[in-house]
């Protein structure tokens, strides 16, 4: 077995392309002994059928587990350090009824940041006392609209907000708890983080502008103040990050006690998943301990209390539960010269170079070693999953439809939307044997794909099907060309032709 000079360092070729590693797909992910992908005990045929593709899958069982699993490994490490936690799902990562309503019923609060997702929540009869309101342009309507409603909490990310969220309070005559988005220099990026004394970002207020901005709260008594935000980033692995912003930002809860009481710490999200077989987050229940004992050090380092703990996750209760299907229309060899730049992500050394060919001469005469990468386009793309588009997110992908002993190939798979950018999966292997017609899953998907899908190309966004038990539902209709012309004033129903309610992909 040889490895394709073209993959990146972390990369290996793998001895079966068609494992489904637990780290990385669904619980209840599994092939039938036809070789076929099965999710939450339905096949991948069985959904294609019913709803074509691209389609998100999610496990509803793996979501619930999940929200669960983090609610009860934080509320048993914080009853240890002698205080409680609220565990709000950070609605951005994936928001439906049906979602709400899982986690709820799992016992965790939703955070939401716009009008939209507070009506959806709302409309899945999440009590808005049990929601928190994030953002750092809510707009006058937004806030007067969540404080009439009854708001559990409004996270200020800017001193101009604490007027307008107290003149709300007046007008409807409510006493409005707050929390104040301190920015405090830790930012996490992947599983790295930063830790600078003045972070150059949008989110927040500095810690030394707080004091400040905490009297101002203080002084209308219209406004109930919480407690500290801070939310350091997304995808972190380990402790470290939170480490450093938990003392940070307890530095200054414990100089604002003098001005009063402080009951709770909101530490946010961020917590990472697996997207690849190289990614090892630390387990929940892990951080849950560590990030305890973190508070727990430096609360009693600076003789204060305990306060009552928040977290926000997104990614890690839903990323993992979901995969896209999509179905393969192309497939094509394309040969890339190996040391052109961006040609790949690794170093020559840890290649094995008999994939290489030496024919190819460039433009100034010189020959350069060769390779071939497989571009395999699926009917979906960024439209679907701006990921990998915006950050350069790893995937992992693999055959949905069969098994096959086929030698692993290094794939690419691209999207068809009009961008040379629109990738779904940078590299990763599939059996050499994929072709035209083949269908493909795509992993941990479930947290942000959906909730940053476009139109682009005018491709309706898909449905989201959630599968439980051998049965699944509809939780997201996907869009059809007739949704699409509908907004259109140009295109009056009368104009409008057939195809009407086909997909639109
Ligand atoms: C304030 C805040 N809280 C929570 C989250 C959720 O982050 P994650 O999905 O990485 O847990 C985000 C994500 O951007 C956020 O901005």
């Amino acid at each position: 077995m040889t490895a394709n000079p073209l993959a990146p360092v972390w990369l290996s070729q793998p001895e079966d392309a068609n494992d489904l590693p637990t780290a990385v797909w669904p619980g209840d992910a599994h092939r039938t002994p036809s070789g076929e992908l099965r999710l939450g005990g339905v096949s991948a045929a069985e959904l294609i059928a019913a709803h074509g593709t691209p389609l998100y899958v999610v496990d509803e069982a793996d979501a619930r587990a999940r929200a669960r699993g983090f609610r009860e490994a934080f509320e048993r490490e914080c009853a240890r350090i002698g205080t409680g936690v609220t565990v709000y799902y950070a609605a951005k990562a994936f928001l439906s009824s049906a979602v709400a309503e899982w986690m709820t019923g799992e016992g965790l609060s939703i955070d939401v940041c716009s009008a939209g997702e507070f009506a959806v929540a709302q409309a899945a009869g999440v009590a808005p006392a049990r929601m928190g309101f994030h953002g750092n342009n809510k707009s006058v309507a937004e806030i007067d609209a969540a404080v009439e409603a009854g708001i559990g909490a409004i996270v200020i990310d800017s001193p101009i907000e604490v007027e307008r969220i107290a003149a709300a309070a007046r007008r409807h005559g409510r006493v409005q708890a707050v929390r104040l988005r301190v920015n405090s220099g830790v930012h996490a990026h992947t599983h790295d983080f930063l830790a600078t004394a003045h972070e150059d970002q949008k989110f927040g207020i500095s810690l030394a502008d707080a004091p400040a901005v905490v009297a101002s709260i203080r002084s209308h008594p219209g406004l109930a103040f919480l407690g500290l935000h801070c939310h350091i980033g997304s995808q972190i692995f380990g402790p470290e990050g939170f480490e450093q912003s938990a003392a940070r930002l307890l530095a200054l809860h414990a100089e604002l006690l003098a001005g009063g009481e402080i009951p709770e710490l909101n530490l946010g999200g961020g917590f990472g998943i697996a997207y690849t077989s190289v990614d090892d987050p630390t387990p929940v229940d892990v951080l849950a301990r560590q990030i305890a004992d973190i508070v727990a050090v430096e609360c009693a380092g600076l003789g204060i209390a305990v306060p009552h703990l928040a977290f926000e996750p997104g990614r890690v209760i839903i990323g993992p539960s979901t995969v896209t299907l999509y179905t393969v229309g192309t497939v094509k060899p394309v040969t890339v010269s190996v040391g052109e730049p961006g040609a790949q992500d690794a170093a020559l050394t840890h290649t094995d170079m008999t994939h290489t060919d030496m024919t190819h001469t460039d433009m100034t005469g010189i020959q350069s070693p060769t390779a071939v990468r497989t571009y395999v386009s699926v009917d979906g793309g960024m439209s679907d999953n701006a990921r990998p588009a915006l950050y350069g997110a790893d995937y992992t992908v693999r055959l949905a439809n069969r098994r096959s002993g086929a030698e692993p190939a290094l794939v690419r798979i691209a999207g068809k939307h009009c961008e040379s950018g629109d990738i779904v999966v940078y590299a990763d292997y599939l059996p050499g044997d994929v072709e035209p017609g083949d269908t493909l899953a795509v992993a941990a998907t479930g947290a942000y794909c959906w909730s940053l899908s476009s139109n682009y190309n005018y491709l309706g966004r898909p449905p989201v099907v959630a599968v439980l038990g051998g049965e699944a539902r509809l939780i997201m209709r996907g869009e059809t060309i007739d949704d699409l012309l509908a907004r259109d004033p140009g295109i009056g129903a009368a104009t409008r032709k057939a195809p009407t309610a086909q997909r639109v992909s």
